[in-house]
């Protein structure tokens, strides 16, 4: 059955959720599924932004049914590549034989890799600043390359103000009917995931993010249609800053994240010794992760949010226990920076846990090592409550600088 929405006099959602798949790109656990957003503008000519995964192919071709109710589709833009936007696009233009895809040189390259030449044929190429005139509608294209693919533009309509922005500005989750934030409690219900989804998804590429914040910034823009999750039609100033600063890496509040590793307890129970000290030095936000537990995705989120880590690991074959090396390894491909890290490390015999993640730690950008690493021995010796709490009076002491 279609279900598709009214955004605005001309404009439509025609997307669909999918809350069956547990993966995201094969790799990020999505509990609370994720929305494919797709559009259809209706003027002079029928335009549609963007396609859909396959998952949901069935909904969303019959959204475009029952909207276009047997008028011709006359182009669909395709802002974005990546499959979940564009694995219905070969249905699509089979189904509406007229329709031309309008996209970048990039795009078209990879329409062709993807559908082979045929349907590379269809698509007609637009650069920077091009229009398309669809009768009262003038939509403008403006690439955002690695936003988060080579390909990727957005558009924007000038007669009402709307960026269909692509990836960015998206969020995992799926919609429970309403579409817009200003309908759902979005700081709280989403925007965990926004940041998941930014810190993992395109995170690397803040300074390509930053870019496209500045040219959005000479744009009179009144909504904000994303692939992905809730429709910004309030509030974009608060939108905007929160992404200027995952763009920039700045921290989003000051807080500490302490992300442990404990085969036996012990390395946690120093964690958690630290987390009851930081409480006790007036730190107010502090949040406690077992990295075996978490999703390291949601360790990334994290961290892009507290200005704070503390790292804790045990020593494994001679290094650091894998799963720290995994978080590590993440942090590092999203770019982390411009954070203040605390070690703790383990040894029963040879602590050496420390010295590693120091060494990946010292190859991110404006990064600052706290001197007091606290190093246990199998587990912590009530002799080293002492310096455990010089750990928690240095990080509160930086916290409120
Ligand atoms: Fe939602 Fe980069 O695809």
């Amino acid at each position: 059955m279609y279900n598709c929405r009214k955004l605005l006099p001309d404009l439509y959602w025609v997307g669909a959720n999918d809350r069956r798949l547990a993966l995201f790109e094969n790799l990020f656990p999505i509990p609370r599924g994720v929305s494919y957003n797709s559009y259809l503008l209706l003027d002079e000519k029928a335009v549609l932004l963007d396609t859909v995964d396959h998952a949901v192919s069935r909904v969303f071709l019959e959204n475009l049914e029952h909207l276009l109710a047997g008028r011709r589709l006359d182009y669909v833009i395709v802002n974005h590549m990546e499959p979940d936007h564009c694995s219905t696009l070969q249905a699509l233009l089979a189904r509406w034989p007229e329709a031309k895809a309008l996209c970048t040189a990039k795009a078209v390259q990879m329409i062709g890799q993807f559908f082979g030449p045929a349907l590379a044929e269809r698509a007609q190429t637009v650069a920077e600043g091009d229009t398309l005139c669809a009768g009262r509608h003038t939509l403008r294209f403006i690439t955002a390359p690695m936003v988060h693919w080579p390909e990727v533009m957005v558009t924007f309509d000038e007669a009402d103000g709307v960026l269909f922005s692509a990836d960015a500005f998206g969020s995992f989750g799926a919609l429970d009917g309403h579409l817009f934030a200003d309908e759902l409690d979005f700081a709280g219900r989403f925007l965990p995931d926004a940041r998941r989804y930014y810190a993992n998804i395109v995170g690397k590429y803040g300074a390509q993010a930053a870019s496209l914040l500045n040219k959005a910034a000479g744009l009179p823009i009144r909504m904000i249609c994303p692939l992905h999750g809730p429709i910004w039609r309030r509030d974009l100033g608060w939108l905007l800053e929160k992404y200027r600063r995952w763009s920039q890496w700045q921290p989003e509040e000051p807080a500490v994240l302490i992300a442990y590793a404990s085969m036996y307890g012990n390395t946690a129970d120093a964690a958690e010794c630290l987390a009851g000290l930081l409480a006790e030095a007036g730190v107010k936000r502090v949040a406690v992760y077992d990295v075996s537990g978490a999703d390291v995705s949601e360790l990334v989120g994290e961290a892009f949010r507290c200005s704070h880590l503390v790292l804790a690991a045990p020593t494994y074959n001679g290094g650091v226990y894998p799963k720290m090396e995994e978080l590590l390894a993440h942090l590092k491909a999203a770019g982390l920076q411009k954070r203040t890290v605390a070690l703790i490390e383990n040894g029963s015999w040879a602590p050496a846990a420390a010295k590693g993640m120091r060494a990946v730690l010292e190859g991110m950008k404006d990064t600052a090592l706290l001197e007091s690493t606290v190093s246990i021995k199998s587990s912590l010796a009530e002799g080293q409550l002492p310096a455990l709490r010089a750990l928690a009076a240095e990080l509160a002491g930086s916290l409120a600088q």
